[in-house]
């Protein structure tokens, strides 16, 4: 299923729900394939939204197998990076496949995941930090129109990223105290050991190496292990760098709590031109919505509804289902509200 604006229904579109009016009459019944007239019906009844069945197959099913392949990706990468710690390199290619599984899956879904919380429903498990990046990475390197071969390697990259971290001893990574600075050199040392650990085990994509390598550099050169700056960091550096971060931050880490995924996203967008390059900004903010369908809001105003639908290019500015009035004080009967409509109000916190 999915929601498709009226504006863009086209004949053909089959009903995923029975399409009610205000009064909750039943105006047309599920299943039925729009024709033209429908669709006039439709638009003139001033209806904004209609469930329609997914062509594709995404939707609640896609992000099931998703989900599916996430989990066995968590149980398969142990084993493969004990494979590149024992330098077997055979078994390295045996377990590569689940990687390419995965970005051939959702480059044939063709279904950007806008739903960025999916991507925080675990601990701050090591493994599954590197998965939730390699899922984003390859989402936004699908938007940069990287060539397929690019995307596994982009994508296996991001699973690899942190690989030198697992060398450190467990006190530093978990320690709550501020890090002394020959803790912080350690920790900095991740990257060089990590692209040395893929060399060693054979691995020669240099794709791969420059994520190990670069995820840490910054755009205006404030990174290491070599600070360098603006064009001289891989472009699929640049990706992981921005992916990590943010699901860095919306993990829950010992050192602080999680940050709400929408302040986690503000991070990423003040970092603009600082930590990341302002085209990475744009894109990531084209590709992942910062309150995903399903969300429950509150606005300036009091209102509290759950996101319907994104306006595409305006992330912070959905399309809401009210259901509670603040000023009112009570349940109120539900209706969409467009935030695009409504440029004085904003949102001001997501709710439970
Ligand atoms: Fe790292």
């Amino acid at each position: 299923m999915e929601i498709v604006l009226t504006r863009n229904l086209k004949e053909g579109d089959i009903l995923a729900a029975d399409l009610m009016d205000a009064y909750d009459t039943i105006l047309l019944k599920k299943g039925i394939e729009l024709s033209k007239g429908h669709i006039l019906a439709i638009k003139s009844a001033g209806i904004y939204y209609v469930i329609v069945k997914s062509k594709n197959k995404v939707s609640s099913d896609s992000i099931k197998k998703l989900n599916a392949i996430k989990e066995t990706m968590i149980n398969v990468i142990p084993g493969f990076f004990d494979a590149i710690f024992g330098e077997d390199s055979s078994k390295i290619e045996e377990e590569l496949y689940i990687v390419d599984d995965m970005v051939k899956y959702i480059v044939e879904t063709g279904e950007i995941n806008t739903s960025i919380f999916d991507l925080k429903e675990y601990d701050d498990y090591t493994y599954v930090h590197c998965v939730n990046t390699s899922i984003m990475a390859t989402f936004l390197g699908i938007q940069l129109n990287l060539k397929p071969e690019e995307l596994s390697s982009l994508a296996l990259g991001a699973i690899l990223h942190d690989i030198g971290k697992m060398k450190l001893s467990i006190n530093i990574l978990n320690k709550k105290e501020k890090l002394t600075i020959d803790e912080f050199n350690e920790i900095k040392n991740h990257t060089l050991n990590g692209e040395l650990l893929l060399r060693n085990a054979g691995i020669k994509d240099k794709i791969v190496l420059d994520i190990v390598l670069q995820h840490h550099e910054r755009i205006d050169g404030n990174g290491y292990p070599y600070g360098i700056s603006g064009d001289e960091i891989s472009i699929f550096a640049k990706i992981v760098s921005i992916c990590d971060v943010f699901t860095a931050l919306s993990a829950n880490r010992s050192y602080r709590d999680r940050f709400n995924p929408n302040d986690a996203y503000e991070f990423i967008l003040t970092k603009y031109n600082i930590m990341f390059d302002s085209y990475m900004v744009n894109t990531f903010k084209e590709t992942f919505a910062i309150y995903p369908r399903g969300c429950k809001i509150r606005l300036s105003n009091g209102i509290e509804g759950s996101i319907i639908s994104q306006n595409k290019g305006f992330p912070d500015r959905p399309i809401i289902k009210v259901y509670y009035d603040g000023g009112l004080k009570r349940a109120v009967k539900n209706y969409d509200l467009n935030l695009l409509d409504y440029i004085n109000l904003t949102i001001v916190e997501t709710l439970k």
